[in-house]
């Protein structure tokens, strides 16, 4: 079978495209015919040895991918020959980037009905951070108010949709380029952080500021203001430290997103509601790959791509 696999860390350079054997479900896997994976930029950290994640090598990158059932591994009884799909994969396995991934029975769910089967790989990892960001790390309840910055993007759509949905009031910063998308979203309040500065724009404190957007250590630590007195702040931005304030009792907490099957069902039933709306910025095939990650390794990829076989 075709897949994009590397023998080593490195630049995108040590991507390629090759035939390798089509991989057989042990006990508790399934195979999948992939419909497609989605690129992360969790994926190029891994390729680039960034992310202290146990890679075996070689190494198919991938881990959020949608696609039917083709193979059962002995002891699966949830999961049929033909089921529609989709996960988050472990992200130490192989992924998706490949016409056929073994996944363990317990990451799939199946797919969206509603949405094309490919497209349905965009949802996995970034619905469950924001889902994790919001209500497990921040205790969001219905009638409390959330600061989302950088909510213009993958994370954030879904953040701000899921928010709403719970009775959670939404004030977004978005650019110009976002500020239409994160209005669809359901944001109440958006402030253009190009052309306002955030802590004049703010009427009151919040519950929970929200960090996803690259900002630099010196504004996070300002917008901690933001917080009311025994809030939190939350930030996905795991690559610099989330700041709080010990005199307020505003707690700091880092995400870092995990596997889970329940939420990920429950946010397949959101999407099947149009609750949830599913973004797939481009589509690119299995051997422009190594060329996204050139391009993501250059600057930021915007929006949703995902990789078809
Ligand atoms: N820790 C984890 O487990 C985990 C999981 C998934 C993602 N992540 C990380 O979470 C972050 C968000 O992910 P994503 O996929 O939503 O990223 P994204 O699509 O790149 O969105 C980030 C947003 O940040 C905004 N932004 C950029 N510079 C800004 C600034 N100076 N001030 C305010 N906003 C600014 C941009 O908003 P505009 O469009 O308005 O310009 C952009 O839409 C990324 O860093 C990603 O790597 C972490």
């Amino acid at each position: 079978m075709k897949a994009v696999q590397f023998d080593e860390v490195g630049g995108p350079e040590v991507l390629e495209l090759r035939d390798i054997e089509q991989p057989m479900p042990g006990p508790g896997e399934v195979r999948v015919r992939v419909a497609a994976s989605a690129f992360n930029a969790a994926d190029n950290g891994m390729r680039a040895g960034f992310l202290p994640i146990p890679i075996a090598l070689p190494h198919v990158p991938g881990y959020d991918v949608s696609g039917t059932v083709d193979a059962l591994g002995e002891g699966v009884h949830e999961l049929e020959i033909g089921d529609a799909v989709i996960g988050f994969l472990p992200m130490e396995h192989d992924g998706g980037a490949a016409e056929y991934v073994v996944a363990p029975a317990e990451s799939l769910v199946h797919a969206p009905t509603s949405i094309p089967l490919a497209d349905a790989a965009a949802l996995p990892s970034v619905s469950l951070t924001a889902w994790q960001a919001l209500f497990d790390a921040g205790r969001l309840e219905r009638g409390q108010r959330v600061l989302i910055v950088g909510a213009g993007g993958v994370v954030g759509k879904y953040a701000i949709q899921l928010a709403t949905r719970a009775g959670v009031q939404v004030i977004a910063t978005a650019s110009p380029r976002s500020l239409e998308a994160v209005r669809a979203a359901g944001a109440g309040q958006i402030i253009d952080h190009t052309a306002t500065e955030l802590l004049d724009a703010l009427d009151g404190r919040v519950d929970v500021l929200l960090n996803l957007a690259p900002i630099e250590p010196d504004q996070f630590a300002a917008y901690v203001a933001t917080v009311r007195d025994g809030g939190l702040v939350v930030s996905t931005t795991a690559f610099m430290t989330t700041p709080g304030d010990e005199s307020r009792d505003v707690a700091a907490r880092t995400v870092f997103v995990l596997p889970n099957r329940d939420r990920l069902a429950a946010v397949v039933s959101l999407v099947d509601e149009g609750a949830l709306t599913v973004e797939v910025t481009r589509r690119i095939a299995l051997a422009e790959l190594p060329d996204l990650h050139e391009e993501a390794a250059r600057g930021r990829i915007a929006g949703k791509v995902i990789v078809l076989p």
